[in-house]
């Protein structure tokens, strides 16, 4: 394995506290597990969300709780509620591209507005004990966007920035912008994570590949995966693919089973769990379709078997 920073990016409906541990103890390979997004709802931090984040949930698990913020007061209050539980790291969300968010000024949307992220670096200033990192993308409409925030960023007490090489308009169409990524990668001071549409992790030399350049900047750290590992979830180990789906299965039937009532929200829950995976198509289908418990096991058994 390298020796470089490898994260399992947030996916929200699909990386949830049961996944990650599912995850990490039948797989490995991951150094950290980011947390769908925790914001506020109504004035007041989802409950939903603190459950997910809840230390209890995922102790024994490397894991970094996420917030999504319109400007410095949500932060602190989200901050506060995370650190309540105990957390010393957190990460900020500048580049979800979900219109409802974006049109709130949050996320992608975020980046639009340089004297929000500014208040929200002094916001971090002020919590020494806290290691932030931050999660972005290159501007919401434009790359400039991105550029006039840099400096801003730059100032943040961070880890690491995570960035996903796409404008928010563009959500998840067009190809990853490498050039830009290095663009970037040049005026951040932080040491920084790419992260956008890998389906393999490529070294050569010691050196990171991505796409089909390797990637030259001195100061890559690491990568972050998404989809890419929902589809394989071993693409990162040396293990059976079949042994690894058919483990981590069981930790995700059994939580749902356990902890949801009837056959239709076990279902739905556990629908999610194979919505990603590189399976062939028509098994994936007829998991999907199967709407009693009885029959969806019938379904997936054939993928666990030799
Ligand atoms: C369904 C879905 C949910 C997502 N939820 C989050 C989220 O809660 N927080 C976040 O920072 N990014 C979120 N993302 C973005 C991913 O973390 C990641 O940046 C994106 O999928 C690109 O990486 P990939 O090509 O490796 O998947 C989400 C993406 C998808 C498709």
């Amino acid at each position: 394995m390298s020796d470089i920073y490898i994260a399992f990016a947030p996916l929200q409906g699909y990386t949830d506290a049961v996944y990650r541990r599912a995850h990490h103890e039948c797989v490995g390979g991951i150094d950290e597990y980011y947390t769908p997004f925790v914001r506020l709802e109504k004035g007041e931090v989802r409950k939903k969300d603190l459950r997910d984040t809840d230390p209890v949930n995922n102790m024994g698990v490397p894991t970094v709780p996420q917030v999504i913020a319109k400007d410095d007061d949500e932060f602190a209050r989200l901050c506060d509620a995370l650190q309540g539980q105990g957390w010393k790291r957190i990460d900020l969300n500048m580049g979800c591209p979900f219109p409802m968010q974006v049109k709130a000024g949050r996320g992608s949307g975020l980046l639009q507005y340089p004297d929000r992220v500014e208040a929200i670096q002094k916001e971090m200033l002020r919590r020494p004990e806290v290691s932030f990192s931050v999660k972005m993308r290159m501007g919401q409409e434009s790359m400039e966007e991105g550029l006039v925030i840099m400096p801003i960023v730059n100032a943040m007490p961070l880890l690491h920035v995570t960035l996903h090489p796409r404008l928010g308009r563009q959500q998840y169409k067009g190809a990853a912008d490498l050039e830009a990524f290095c663009r970037f990668a040049d005026v951040c001071c932080h040491p920084i994570v790419y992260n956008g549409d890998l389906l393999e992790l490529k070294m050569e030399d010691g050196e990171l590949v991505i796409g089909t350049d390797a990637i030259r900047t001195p100061n890559i750290k690491g990568v972050m995966i998404g989809r890419g590992l929902l589809a394989r979830p071993w693409m990162l180990v040396d293990k059976n693919p079949r042994e690894v789906l058919h483990a981590m299965h069981a930790v995700a039937y059994r939580h749902a089973t356990e902890h949801l009532c009837g056959d239709s929200q076990i279902l739905s829950r556990l629908h999610a769990f194979w919505e990603y995976l590189d399976i062939p198509h028509k098994q994936k289908k007829a998991i999907m379709k199967a709407s009693t418990l009885p029959r969806y096991r019938e379904e997936v058994a054939p993928l666990f078997s030799k």
